[in-house]
């Protein structure tokens, strides 16, 4: 029998997250026509037949593809016009905040529900002030918030809804896009996303005039007859990024299937481990884009990471630390339960290329 090392040399690294490709052939077809006509950006085919695509396959009143979620996140704020304070997560990535600050309004943290993940609605009232203009939750690793509460609370206190919904493609919520949900959700196209466009995102609102009106924010605040009629900026997606969305999104439903299967096999095989709780999920609404494991204990959960680093297994530590605490850029508010959850929680391999061997490989580990 082969030594331990010997093992594991024989097999592949396994990365926490692989970019889902349609074949080369395919995308290298659609850039051929953005090379014949010379169209690489500035709202061209490409990029307008994305957004028709999207909205077929995701069930959406519109979306209006920028060139990277966080630029989505400001484009909201600075279509709403929002100034002052914004309650949100300090359970996040810190794009979340970043955009919150870029947009010179003040992030407010609101501590998170220890088993959803999402921000705890009955944490946001006591932090409503005259000078809070909106809540933005985060739908965490695809898990849908509480919805209802939070709209209840925006509608009675006049407040504004933004979702950082980064990871929810692919969610539901009560029968329609979670993407559908508050004035606007804002989405991110990146690499390690369920749906990629390498670089990209997105912003969704039914309403008709918010809509047109992040279309000229996008660019530059121009209307239709070329006069400046916003604060815009630049936030194009370019033809280039929205070939590779429409190339990727033809294995959508693919992907999704694959993500709900593998996340059902860790969740049942892990369920054993005493050491390990997972996120409660709104089964059926979440897009199991994630796999996050919550540890009793920081000790427990670096123990597991050095085990399966040891194998050539790379769990990422998501999200960590609790965005709150990020001194250098925010005033310190005390979160405690997302301080906590940071600390123990890693989110294990889950990607469309994982093998069910590796898998398995890494679900053996940890049991082990
Ligand atoms: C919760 C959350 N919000 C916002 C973003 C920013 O998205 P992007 O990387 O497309 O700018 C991310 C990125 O991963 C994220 O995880």
């Amino acid at each position: 029998m082969n030594s331990e090392s010997e093992q594991m040399n024989n097999h592949p690294s396994i990365p926490v997250t692989m970019p889902s490709l349609a074949p080369l052939e395919e995308y290298v077809e659609l850039l051929r026509g953005a090379w014949s006509r010379g169209i690489l950006t500035h709202n061209g085919p490409l990029v307008q037949q994305l957004e028709r695509d999207l909205c077929k396959k995701l069930g959406l009143s519109s979306f209006v593809a920028v060139s990277n979620g966080t630029i989505a996140l400001q484009m909201a704020i600075k279509a709403l016009g929002l100034k002052g304070e914004i309650i949100t997560t300090p359970f996040t990535w810190i794009a979340t905040v970043s955009a919150i600050k870029w947009e010179g309004c003040v992030p407010i943290f609101c501590d998170i529900d220890p088993e959803t993940l999402n921000l705890d609605p009955c944490n946001i009232e006591p932090l409503i002030t005259d000078r809070t203009c909106a809540i933005m939750p985060v739908h965490v690793f695809g898990n849908p918030c509480d919805v209802q509460s939070i709209e209840d609370i925006a509608t009675g206190y006049g407040l504004k809804v933004i979702y950082d919904g980064a990871h929810a493609v692919g969610s539901m919520y009560r029968g329609r896009s979670l993407l559908e949900c508050g004035d606007i959700t804002a989405t991110s196209l990146h690499a390690t996303k369920l749906l990629n466009t390498a670089e990209g995102g997105g912003c969704i609102t039914g309403d008709f005039e918010l809509h047109e009106r992040l279309r000229r924010i996008r660019f530059f605040g121009h209307d239709e007859a070329r006069d400046i009629v916003e604060d815009g900026f630049n936030g194009k997606m370019t033809e280039v990024h929205a070939a590779l969305g429409i190339a990727n999104l033809k294995y959508y439903d693919a992907v999704l299937a694959d993500r709900k299967r593998k996340y059902a096999i860790y969740r049942d095989a892990l369920s054993g481990v005493a050491s390990i709780r997972f996120q409660s999920i709104r089964s059926g609404e979440a897009n199991c884009s994630y796999f996050p494991v919550i540890f009793t204990s920081e000790s427990e959960m670096s123990k597991a990471e050095e085990k399966l680093k040891r194998h050539d297994i790379h769990p990422r530590r998501y999200f960590y630390p609790s965005v709150n605490t990020f001194g250098k850029i925010v005033e310190y508010q005390p979160a405690p339960v997302s301080e906590d959850i940071t600390r123990r929680i890693l989110c294990l391999p889950l990607y469309y290329g994982l093998t069910d061997k590796d898998l398995y490989r890494t679900i053996d580990i940890l049991v082990s």
